[in-house]
Order: C-alpha cells, then structure tokens, then sequence
C-alpha cells in the first residue's frame, strides 16, 4: 500500500521537516517552508538483510579500468568536462533562463553522431526543438527528442529507444508519479534526480541535466541535488553580450580550474578558443581610461579591458559605480590611491566597468584598474599594447600574482609590447625567452610614474 505523507521542505536549501517552520534551521532564511505531499512505497526504503552487494576491500584489491569517455566533438565542452562525458555519469548544467541551455545541450547532442541519443524535453514541442535544430544545422540520424514530463513514461521511452547518451532539458519540469507535490519542488527534484542516477549508474548511460538557476545564482531549489550529481556545470554571461562560459563547479572526474567559452550566434554556438582576441578587438588607441589586464580565469589567460571614467562629482556625495568588479575592491584600491598617489579621488565620481560584461575575481586585474582610474583621472591614455598583471595591497605596494610566467607568455603571443608586473614576480621569469619588455614595480607610484611621466 502506498501511503501519503506530507512533509514541509525549505524550498531555498532543501531541508525537510514534519512541521512548519518559520526559520530554516539549515539554511536560516525565513517564511521559506512549503507544503509537499509525499507518497511512498511502504518499506521502500528498507534495506533487505542478507543479500549483501558488496563486502569491504583492501583498497590494493579493488581493481577498475579506466573508462573510455565518450567525446562531445566540441573542443570547449570536453575541456570543461575533462575530455569526454563519463559513462555512467550523472551531469547538470546549470544556468540563468535564455542564457542558451538547450542551446549547447541540442547542438551537443547533434554533434555527437556516432552515438543514439534521447533529448527528453519537458519545456519544448518536438517541433520546436526540431526548428532550433535546424538553426543549428546537423547531420546525424541517431537523435530522438520526445516531449515528455513523467519520469516514469520517460523511462518508458529509454526501453524503446535504447540510447548511449540520454539528455533531460530542465529537471524543474520533470516530475514522478511517486510524489503529489507539483513539478519544481524540492521533493520532486531530489526524487527525480534519484531516479535518473539510479539509471545512470545502473546502466551505465550517461544523464545530462538542464536545470535553471534562481536570480541570486544559486540552482533553484536543489542544493539537494549538487550532492547526487557527479558533475555540476554552470553556463553563464551577459545576455547583452553574445560570449558564454561554462564552468565546472563541481566535477567528479575532472578540474574544476577550466572554463570553456562559446560565443552565442544566429546559427548557435560557436566555441572561441581565443577568448583574449575576442574581447580585446574593440579598441580605439586615444581614449583615456583603459587599461588591459592579464587575468586568469580557471587555467586560462584572459586579457579583459578595464574602462573608467573619474570627473568631478555634480552632487554633494561622489558616486562609485562598477560593473563587473567588487564595489567594496573599488573603494579600497580608491582608498589607497588617494592616500599613495596623492590623488584627490574623495570629490570625484568613479565609473568602473569590464568590457564585454565580464565579471572578474582575479585579484590580478588590481594594477591594471589603478591604473585605468589614474590614466581618466589625468586624461592620458595607456597604450593598448601595455598590459597588467598585479595584485596590490594597502600600502600601494604592487604584490606578486599566481601563475605569472602564463600570462606574460599569452601577453608575448598576443603580441604586446609592455607588460607591469610586481618587481617579487620577476625571479620566476626568465625574460629571455620573451620578446615583450617586462616592466617590474613594488609600488603603484612607479607604475604610475613609469606611464605618465
Ligand atoms: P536557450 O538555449 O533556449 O536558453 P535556455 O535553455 O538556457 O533557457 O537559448 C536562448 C537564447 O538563445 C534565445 O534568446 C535565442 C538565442 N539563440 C540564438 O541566438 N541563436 C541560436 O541559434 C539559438 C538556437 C538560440
Ligand atoms: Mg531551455
């Protein structure tokens, strides 16, 4: 007999409980509990005794044969997924609605033609799926989509067709007939999850995963299900924008440090191995105000323009405003502006955006956001074939970066002339090996002198 049973879920953390409650005391938020009936198989759950799977081992006893992985032909997507979807793995992709999902999931699925794939949707019509598919354009005859949104006839559908690789758009409209609690909900996300893993790992089928993620960029309701996954990828950009990246923020058979890069067109996703060369093209060589730092994002070297703009406050209170950078970052490197370099930022207005929409967390862009505010404040440009690779501290004191020797190499190859560095990097550079002139500084006021003296 199944028998029905409600519990009250958090729907911001996933935690469960008997009653209702006004705090999460998982997740402390509060008024986030809602209602959801839950039916289960009675004694579903219960451990038959005696018919153990498997007994412990000495760790030098268990064997395992490296699983040959299966390549998705797009370069960016293996890279992330470290060479290949894994047989057997359960993977979400997560990421904000219309940021291209479905795109890269479809197009992924296309490009893989020697293999059956299912493309289970529960968000669009076969019919339009098929009208993406020919925006994309393909050649495969082994992809079947379905519209589908019970797991149960799911599955159903997976006996039929057999396939190597099977592709869920959106859990959040995926439900089990096992719940009453409407699709979406934190009981019916964690129990599907469940139900694909135990395919996946079962079978040894892959299952790819769509789920959306919420405003404040956390997966909507499923903290519950980045436990269950064996990978968690994150797509993400500005809409404004046609770049993508895709990040691993949780991946069982990889790194997490690589990020794949795709630009967004009218006919998909094209895949920018590039991205420096792609975000540094715009650029007008007399503007002042613009500096290019030598980030890294992940393993990756990324040349991102930095742009400001310093005039004088209008009103009673200077305005600071940035796009793409940490505001609290801003005001310190302000902060010690003024007090180093003897600027009088306190009266002024301070704009700080990165090109391309970019958000930034290496502190390595410090240099070269100084030295964008400095070069607007005494309107003279920085030539764009300058680049900057420094942290700095509050002192004004220029402070080594991670991983230096990588991003004056990409700065040599993209054919800059100079490139700032903090003089305690030098010693890991042999600069023989480079073309391009390393400038080194301890503290910003050379940098700053260095420029526009
Ligand atoms: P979509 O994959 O539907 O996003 P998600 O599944 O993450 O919600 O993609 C949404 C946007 O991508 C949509 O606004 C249109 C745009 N797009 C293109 O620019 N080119 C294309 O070839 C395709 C298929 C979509
Ligand atoms: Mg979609």
């Amino acid at each position: 007999m199944a028998k029905a049973k409600t519990y009250y879920f958090c729907q911001e953390c996933g935690y469960q409980s008997s009653s209702w409650l006004g705090r999460c005391p998982e997740c402390g938020k509060f008024g986030t509990f809602a209602e959801e009936v839950v039916k289960m198989e009675s004694g579903k759950r219960k451990v038959e005794s005696g018919k153990m799977q498997s007994l412990p081992k000495r760790i030098q006893d268990v064997t395992y044969s490296e699983t040959k992985r299966i390549p998705t032909h797009c370069g960016e997507f293996d890279r992330v997924l470290g060479g290949g979807i894994v047989p057997g793995s359960l993977l979400l992709l997560g990421g904000e609605p219309g940021i291209g999902k479905s795109t890269l999931l479809l197009q992924t699925a296309l490009a893989i033609h020697d293999r059956k794939l299912l493309y289970v949707s529960g968000e669009e019509s076969e019919q339009q799926i098929k009208m993406r598919a020919d925006r994309i354009g393909f050649s495969t005859e082994q992809c079947y989509v379905v519209s589908e949104t019970v797991t149960q006839r799911i599955f159903e559908h997976v006996d039929a067709v057999q396939p190597d690789i099977l592709v869920v758009d959106s859990i959040q409209t995926i439900s089990t007939e096992d719940i009453d609690s409407p699709a979406g909900s934190v009981s019916q996300i964690r129990q599907c999850t469940t139900e694909f893993q135990h395919y996946a790992k079962t079978t040894g089928v892959p299952v790819l995963l769509i789920g959306h993620i919420t405003k404040d960029g956390t997966l909507a309701g499923p903290k519950v299900m980045e436990h269950i996954v064996d990978a968690v990828l994150q797509f993400e950009g500005d809409r404004n924008y046609g770049y993508r990246i895709l990040r691993a923020l949780k991946n069982r058979f990889g790194s997490t440090a690589e990020i794949g890069i795709f630009e967004m067109l009218g006919s998909g996703l094209r895949e920018v191995p590039n991205p420096s060369e792609f975000l540094l093209s715009q650029r007008d060589e007399t503007l002042s105000g613009a500096a290019v730092a030598a980030t890294l994002e992940g393993a990756r070297p990324m040349f991102i323009e930095v742009q400001s703009l310093v005039s004088s406050a209008v009103y009673g209170t200077p305005q600071r405003n940035a796009n793409g950078f940490d505001m609290r970052r801003l005001s310190m490197l302000l902060a010690v502006l003024e007090k180093r370099c003897g600027f009088k930022l306190g009266a002024k207005d301070v704009f700080l955006n990165i090109a391309g929409g970019l958000r930034v967390n290496d502190p390595a862009i410090d240099l070269a956001v100084a030295c964008a505010i400095l070069s607007s404040n005494v309107d003279i440009p920085i030539s764009p074939r300058i680049a900057f690779a420094a942290e700095l501290g509050l002192s004004g004191e220029v402070r080594p970066v991670a991983r230096v020797e990588q991003r004056v190499a990409e700065a040599d190859r993209l054919g800059f002339e100079k490139i700032f560095v903090s003089k305690y990097n030098l010693r890991e550079l042999d600069k023989k090996r480079y073309h391009i002139e390393v400038v080194p500084a301890s503290v910003i006021e050379e940098a700053f002198r260095a420029l526009f003296a």
